[in-house]
């Protein structure tokens, strides 16, 4: 299935079955599925659910003429059905099964008959991407949006902790779901199949949380170019790539459904609003990525997608800090950066003493900045600082 087709089709299907409730869809592409030419092919094969409702659509490999085809018959549907298609099978191409939630999505083709707990979350059924979201704040923010029932796609770089987290969550048996998918988000393809496979699994991309970042410190006589480059791709080329491929989806699920606001979230930092001494190739590409957010906000708003960046301030107790053997804590430790400094909590007292709230930031920080963004409607292009009034803004 070309990548047009993932990008258009499926999240037009999404939208354009959502009548009551904003659905989920999933693509399925088994050659059984492929083959099939109409009804009777597809309740003979054993995972397809025997009382189910299923629309054909004829084979054509242009998305347009697809999705012609399919409104004409999804307002046909509409008008003698009050329940949209279980199925939609694209002649020659494969199904996109659609339900209320992610764990149908799994009864309809086959793949668990779990028993889940329905809840009824902030964020309850939306599809998010959280770049970065293996460990550190992104597992922490994906933590915290899947037990507000978003299905999460947890897209990192370290495919073992990535896909131990989406078990540790999907353990907890509800009706959405986490999902892992290994990204590169310097790498302009490896974002572009991340989203794909974002929408093949659940069906379009609500908001898509730019997370992934990385730190180098050094001044400029000890700084490569190769370094710099390095966190420049990563740090802010990455933001760039996620809203690229991201809002593609997004502009056609606003196109096929008028009232619906998406959110593009770059989770920045506070040397994103300050300069940062030693550190400038983080703090550059942070300062650049709020002229991103800025610019991308004025673009994409015609289409309701919000873009923000959100500033956290340092988060002493996350891996980069606290690691006890690589943690910045113990470097600074070793490098004699705090004068007087013994012991680790030493340290952490010095820079705990530098934020008027007297400690750092935490996940439960963040996200409530991330929930500001999304459950606004009037609100774009901003920097929220979540620094415990470490920065200000002016
Ligand atoms: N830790 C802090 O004190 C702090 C403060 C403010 C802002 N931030 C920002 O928060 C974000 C997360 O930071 P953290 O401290 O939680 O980091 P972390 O190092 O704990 O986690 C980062 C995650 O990103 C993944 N990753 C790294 N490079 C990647 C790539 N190219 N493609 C995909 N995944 C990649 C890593 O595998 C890891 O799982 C970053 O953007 C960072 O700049 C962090």
């Amino acid at each position: 299935m070309n990548s047009q087709i993932i990008s258009r089709v499926i999240p037009a299907i999404r939208m354009l079955t959502s009548q009551h409730q904003v659905m989920v869809a999933r693509f399925d592409d088994r050659s059984e599925l492929v083959n099939a030419e109409n009804h009777t092919d597809l309740i003979k094969l054993e995972f397809i659910k025997k009382e189910s409702e299923i629309l054909i659509v004829d084979e054509t490999s242009e998305p347009e003429e697809i999705i012609d085809d399919l409104q004409v018959k999804l307002s046909a549907w509409f008008d003698s059905k009050a329940k949209q298609p279980d199925y939609i099978l694209l002649k020659g191409i494969g199904i996109i099964a659609i339900a209320q939630s992610a764990s149908e999505l799994d009864l309809l083709l086959g793949s668990s008959n779990q028993n889940t707990k329905a809840q009824n979350g902030r964020v309850q059924n939306k599809i998010i991407i959280v770049t970065g979201g293996a460990q550190g704040f992104g597992g922490g923010i994906a933590e915290l949006l899947y037990a507000q029932g978003a299905n999460v796609v947890i897209a990192d770089l370290n495919q073992e902790t990535g896909e131990q987290m989406v078990a540790t969550l999907n353990a907890h048996n509800q009706t959405n779901q986490a999902y892992f998918v290994k990204v590169n988000v310097a790498n302009a393809e490896s974002v572009e199949a991340m989203v794909a496979e974002t929408v093949k699994h659940f069906g379009g991309l609500d908001a898509i949380i730019s997370n992934a970042g990385i730190l180098r410190a050094g001044g400029l006589d000890e700084m490569s170019a190769e370094t710099f480059s390095l966190m420049t791709d990563v740090n802010y080329t990455g933001y760039f790539l996620c809203a690229k491929y991201g809002s593609a989806v997004m502009k056609t699920q606003s196109h096929y459904k008028s009232d619906y606001f998406t959110d593009i979230i770059q989770i920045n930092s506070k040397s994103g609003l300050k300069g940062s001494n030693r550190n400038f190739a983080y703090a550059g590409g942070k300062f650049g990525g709020i002229g991103l957010t800025q610019s991308f906000a004025m673009e994409l708003m015609p289409y309701r997608i919000k873009v923000n960046s959100i500033c956290p301030g340092n988060f002493f107790e996350g891996p980069l800090w606290s690691d006890p053997q690589k943690g910045l804590f113990v470097q600074y430790l070793k490098a004699g950066k705090v004068p007087g400094a013994k012991e680790i909590k030493d340290v952490k007292a010095f820079y705990e003493a530098q934020v008027p709230a007297g400690r750092g930031c935490r996940v439960i920080d963040v996200i409530r900045a991330i929930f500001y963004v999304m459950e606004q409607e009037y609100e774009t292009g901003q920097a929220v600082p979540v620094t415990g009034g470490q920065n200000m803004l002016n």
